[in-house]
């Protein structure tokens, strides 16, 4: 009898009832076999169907099927940058009782609202102990992935949000050369030089929506400084103030150098429109630059923080849970320990343009853009994203959406501040 009393049981396996239970007591080794006969698979939910973002998913499914090998995996991806697409058929999953075994979440607001808040969440401490977690995951990492208390969520790798990519050659041939650092200044005047020379200055996908925002929060990052721009999110950063006022008409200015197509393209499309060499730069979060590595252009491809922003570090943060009812519980925590893991991590983050959560990894490892990316993690203020999810609730999130789809027509500037300010009063921030 001792089977019923083992940690090790779960919920699966005490509803499977009694005949599975009678055979756990009568074929002692045959218990192992029947349970694992009922979770032959793994179902993964994501929105990781670009270049960089299936190659990376296909690393921690490697990890996890060197650590349970007959288990077939699901791929449920649902494509649409920064899960456009994929967040709201989750949602639909989720409300009707069907989850997967296992998504794709960011860490702090997007995890509360969407997912432990309404329940969909089992909370993971036993694992963070079990597998020291605790001891590798930076603080505030592991402080964003714990919701009353508990942890809800194992991060796989840190994006840095505020990038700009461009193609050196174009920048060359225009005679433009580009330090470590760019101001503002320095980007307006770069970008009128190549949009005299007739080249796209800055490549924008605004196609799956999170685009715009993620431009602008990078934007307001360079205006504001890392404190007020925090501020944003906690209500103590005016909506209606000069420094908003100024990312606002910055926004509308950089917005006079942008591709014409840019509703018909994605973040990959404005990517490949750099790595083409048709567009100079792009600003987008490192994903972009898993994307050159894995078309093996990296070479060609520069970097530098978004203007303005050196000095701070728009954390883009993704992570896997446990849901309460999991079909397959048991493969789900191994999903878990395996994209938690070392090895899984130093695999993922070249191909995904992250850096691994875990800090137990020789930066050696990295590719050069993973240890820039990580000396700026170590040395930078690290912000949240709105665009991505954690700083802000679903609700105040979509409404600067709403804002930035409208400011791409308008390009009016005082419109767009005036509908971030009353999102903002609307959302009731701080309180
Ligand atoms: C983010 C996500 C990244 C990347 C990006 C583009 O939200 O954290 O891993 O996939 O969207 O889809």
């Amino acid at each position: 009898m001792d089977v019923f009393r083992s940690k090790k049981m779960n919920r699966r396996t005490v509803t499977l009832g009694s005949a599975a239970a009678f055979a756990a007591i009568t074929l002692a080794p045959g218990i192992k076999l029947a349970a694992q006969e009922a979770e032959d698979q793994l179902e993964v939910f994501s929105w990781w169907t670009a270049g960089s973002e299936a190659a990376g998913l296909d690393l921690l499914f490697a990890a996890f099927t060197a650590m349970a090998p007959d288990v077939e995996i699901i791929n449920a991806a649902v494509a649409g940058g920064a899960g456009s697409n994929a967040q709201a058929a989750l949602q639909t999953r989720l409300a009707g009782g069907d989850p997967p075994d296992s998504w794709q979440s960011h860490l702090a607001k997007e995890l509360e609202s969407r997912y432990v808040e309404p329940g969909y969440c089992e909370a993971i401490d036993d694992l963070w102990e079990e597998e020291g977690w605790g001891d590798v995951i930076p603080e505030g990492l592991a402080a964003q992935s714990t919701i009353g208390g508990s942890k809800y969520i194992i991060p796989v790798g840190v994006h840095r949000g505020n990038v700009v990519f461009f193609n050196k050659q174009v920048l060359a041939d225009n005679g433009v050369e580009v330090a470590e650092t760019i101001s503002i200044d320095e980007f307006f005047t770069i970008a009128d030089t190549l949009k005299a020379a007739g080249i796209t200055a800055l490549a924008l996908g605004s196609k799956d929506g999170f685009e715009t925002p993620q431009l602008f929060e990078n934007i307001l990052a360079s205006r504001l400084g890392a404190e007020a721009y925090v501020g944003l999110w906690d209500g103590t950063t005016a909506w209606d103030g000069d420094e908003v006022k100024a990312a606002c008409e910055d926004l509308v200015k950089v917005l006079g150098y942008v591709n014409e197509d840019h509703p018909a393209l994605t973040w990959d499309g404005a990517m490949s429109k750099v790595m083409e060499g048709t567009a100079g730069f792009t600003s987008m979060g490192d994903w972009a630059y898993g994307n050159a590595v894995v078309a093996g252009v990296q070479d060609t491809i520069g970097y530098a923080a978004h203007p303005g922003t050196d000095g701070i570090f728009i954390s883009v943060v993704d992570g896997f849970v446990l849901p309460v009812g999991a079909p397959h519980p048991n493969n789900a925590r191994t999903w878990l320990k395996a994209v938690g893991s070392a090895e899984a991590q130093i695999a993922f983050a070249p191909n995904k343009g992250c850096i691994p959560a875990r800090t137990d990894v020789d930066a050696s490892t990295l590719n050069a853009y993973g240890q820039w990316s990580a000396a700026d993690f170590a040395d930078s203020a690290v912000v949240p994203s709105n665009a991505h999810g954690a700083a802000a609730a679903p609700k105040f999130q979509a409404a600067i959406g709403e804002a930035c789809v409208n400011v791409l027509v308008s390009l009016d500037a005082a419109s767009f501040q005036m509908e971030l300010a009353d999102a903002a009063a609307a959302a009731e921030l701080g309180s």
